[in-house]
């Protein structure tokens, strides 16, 4: 059993009075892929909007031990974890290049003399962002591309340019929000080899989606929610041997 890179306790999230996210825990392992799957509604998004400090929330979460506190994204995120969005998100003017590099961190040194004095250091980290951007869009297929601009992607292309910026941004953990969502079979292919090459760099992934063979073969462990609670948990084949899931969950999958 690998270290966990993400534990979360007891989250909660409460929209009026009707408890969204109730009570869920869920841990993440270095290189691990971790699966939380569950009906419409069923939590899903409210759960990675908590991890990640968007909503209020209650609840413990720890990365690589140390607690960070929830309900603001900057801690989070300053932790190392770094989300993808249910719908690409790309800075359509920019190009594939440009929209890797503003999600690289920017260690520029400030200031007339600072940025003076520092000007060497400062080209070398530069051109180490550039060459970290050209990396992520080659690891994901889209070198070629690195100069058109993100408008004149395909849909599958603005997924895969999003996890590219999730890559180039140094995760401890990524989360993924229906990646496969709006993707053929030989892609869905494609996405599940390039996340798996992910997890082996020792990025723990917490991936949610609908598509039942694409969860089954990428994730070590899967976590069942329904009405906000986690109703199973376990590896893909203890998962799909539990009851609750059946009826929880796989009629709505089955419908989909
Ligand atoms: N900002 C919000 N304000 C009020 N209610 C919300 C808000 N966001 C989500 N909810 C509600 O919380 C519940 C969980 O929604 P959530 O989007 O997390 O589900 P999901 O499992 O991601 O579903 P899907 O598979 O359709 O993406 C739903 O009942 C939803 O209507
Ligand atoms: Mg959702």
């Amino acid at each position: 059993m690998p270290e966990h890179v993400l534990e979360a306790h007891g989250v909660s999230v409460a929209f009026g009075g009707v408890k969204a996210v109730d009570e869920v825990s869920v841990a993440v392992g270095e290189g691990q892929v971790v699966g939380v799957i569950g009906p419409n509604g069923s939590g899903k998004t409210t759960l990675l909007n908590a991890l990640t400090g968007v909503v209020p929330a209650h609840g413990v979460l720890m990365v690589d031990r140390r607690r960070v506190r929830l309900g603001a994204p900057e801690r989070p995120r300053r932790a190392g974890l770094v989300r993808m969005f249910q719908q690409p998100q790309p800075y359509r003017a920019l190009t594939c290049q440009e929209n890797v590099l503003v999600a690289t961190p920017d260690r520029r040194a400030r200031g007339l003399t600072g940025a003076w004095l520092l000007r060497p250091r400062m080209l070398r980290v530069e051109r180490a962002r550039w060459a970290s951007a050209s990396a992520a869009l080659d690891r994901v297929g889209l070198a070629a591309k690195a100069q058109v601009s993100a408008a004149f992607l395909t849909y599958g292309e603005q997924r895969l340019l999003d996890i590219a910026r999730g890559i180039a941004a140094g995760p401890r953990v990524l989360m993924l929000d229906e990646p496969s969502a709006g993707l053929n079979d030989q892609e869905t292919h494609a996405l599940l080899v390039l996340l798996r090459s992910v997890a082996a760099d020792g990025v723990a992934l917490l991936v949610i989606d609908h598509k039942i063979d694409f969860i089954d073969a990428l994730c070590d462990r899967i976590t069942v929610l329904e009405t906000g609670r986690v109703v199973a948990e376990g590896t893909p084949a203890q998962v799909w041997k539990d009851r609750r899931v059946m009826d929880a969950y796989l009629g709505t999958a089955q419908d989909a």
